[in-house]
């Protein structure tokens, strides 16, 4: 079959794709950085920049996957530039009602450009006299054609329907764009090129995470026997862990909640028990002490922990039954490297289920009907 011969010897389009990845942050990088100068280059906004340079605000907007990249957005584009900063669900957008003008930038962030909810975000945001940004893997789509400017993930085609290596590029493609901005604000030259750096450095970073899958593949045996499972994490881990939860449930079947570690004791922590386990998000910021008292909560009530956590963590071993450790990058670029396991053990997990990974029942790679 047609279909099949892209696999490249692979089971799945979906591991095929995780696999893609350091290729796909090379791909989204490529020609659109001047290290040297610590700037981005990014051809699509070109024509908008003074436009750009104006805004006072940025409304991002898209759906599943692509709105996770999106609140991992907010933290990026609060970090290096001076914009305020809404992310909002593309199917609630019309809900609200904002006042839009020349000021604001709507971002659409979508892999198929023909998400329904997302295209009539951007028709009303234009309606409105807003500049409209496309961030866009399928060349020539709906979204990339009615948005002002924008950016193509060059990522080529995502066939799984649960998306991978989309979310990762548009994590490298965030970064470049609010560091295109921020350059003309507070970024100072050092600082551009600490994060270009370490945007060069992440494809040997993604590798070998993933030359170690064999140990996820391990911990998904272990963990596929649960039935829910509770996702934890601060920050940008916050939305790495709703990735994590949403990739794990979309192919497997298996629930799964997500939630902002400090809201454990507003209620998920009532449901922890032997039979619940929760997977940790760690980095190497403000945040680590908290989540560490967040896993000692967990497991004073019998909940099994797996950590994700940074090379050079050696507290939180200590403190969880399970560990994977992912290499230590910018903080703006650490959750790219922290959802590459939780794509696998989802992945392993679906396969231990025997689930049809890359066509789930009932979902839609690309949902244009409301
Ligand atoms: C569907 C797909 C998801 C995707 C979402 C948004 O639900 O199954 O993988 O994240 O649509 O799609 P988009 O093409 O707009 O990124």
């Amino acid at each position: 079959k047609v279909e099949d011969e892209g696999l490249n010897g692979f089971p799945h389009f979906m591991l095929k794709e995780i696999y893609d990845q350091p290729e796909t942050v090379r791909n989204a990088c490529r020609g659109r950085m001047n290290v040297s100068e610590g700037v981005a280059v990014l051809g699509g906004l070109q024509s908008k920049m003074d436009e750009i340079k104006n805004l006072r605000k940025l409304i991002i907007v898209s759906c599943g996957t692509s709105y996770h990249a999106g609140l991992i957005g907010r933290y990026i584009f609060e970090a290096l530039t001076d914009l305020n900063v809404e992310v909002e669900l593309a199917s609630e957008f019309r809900y609200r009602k904002l006042r839009l003008d020349e000021t604001t930038g709507v971002l659409a962030i979508s892999q198929s450009g023909e998400t329904i909810d997302t295209l009539a975000a951007i028709r009303e945001a234009r309606r409105k006299g807003a500049l409209t940004i496309g961030l866009v893997n399928v060349v020539g789509s709906t979204i990339a054609r009615e948005t002002d400017c924008g950016v193509y993930c060059h990522a080529g085609p995502e066939i799984g329907v649960a998306s991978t290596k989309i979310f990762v590029s548009q994590l490298v493609i965030l970064n470049l764009m609010a560091l295109l901005i921020g350059r003309y604000q507070m970024v100072s030259l050092n600082e551009g090129v600490s994060l270009l750096k370490a945007l060069n450095r992440l494809p040997d970073q993604v590798s070998d995470i993933l030359a170690r899958a064999s140990q996820i593949d391990e911990l998904a045996r272990i963990y596929q026997k649960f039935d829910n499972n509770l996702f934890i994490g601060r920050q940008t881990h916050a939305a790495v862990a709703m990735e994590g939860a949403l990739k794990l449930k979309e192919i497997s079947y298996i629930h799964a909640e997500a939630y902002a570690a400090g809201e454990m004791k507003h209620g998920p922590i009532s449901l922890i028990d032997e039979n619940f386990p929760t997977i940790a998000l760690l980095a190497n910021d403000a945040s680590y002490d908290k989540m560490l008292s967040n896993i000692q909560e967990i497991r004073a009530r019998s909940g099994p922990v797996l950590a994700i956590t940074y090379e050079g963590d050696d507290q939180c071993a200590r403190h969880c039954d399970d560990l994977f450790r992912v290499p230590q990058t910018h903080d703006l670029l650490q959750p790219i490297l922290t959802t590459i396991p939780l794509q696998l053990f989802a992945y392993y997990c679906a396969r231990y289920r025997g689930t049809e990974i890359d066509k789930p029942r009932n979902l839609a790679k690309s949902v244009t009907v409301e």
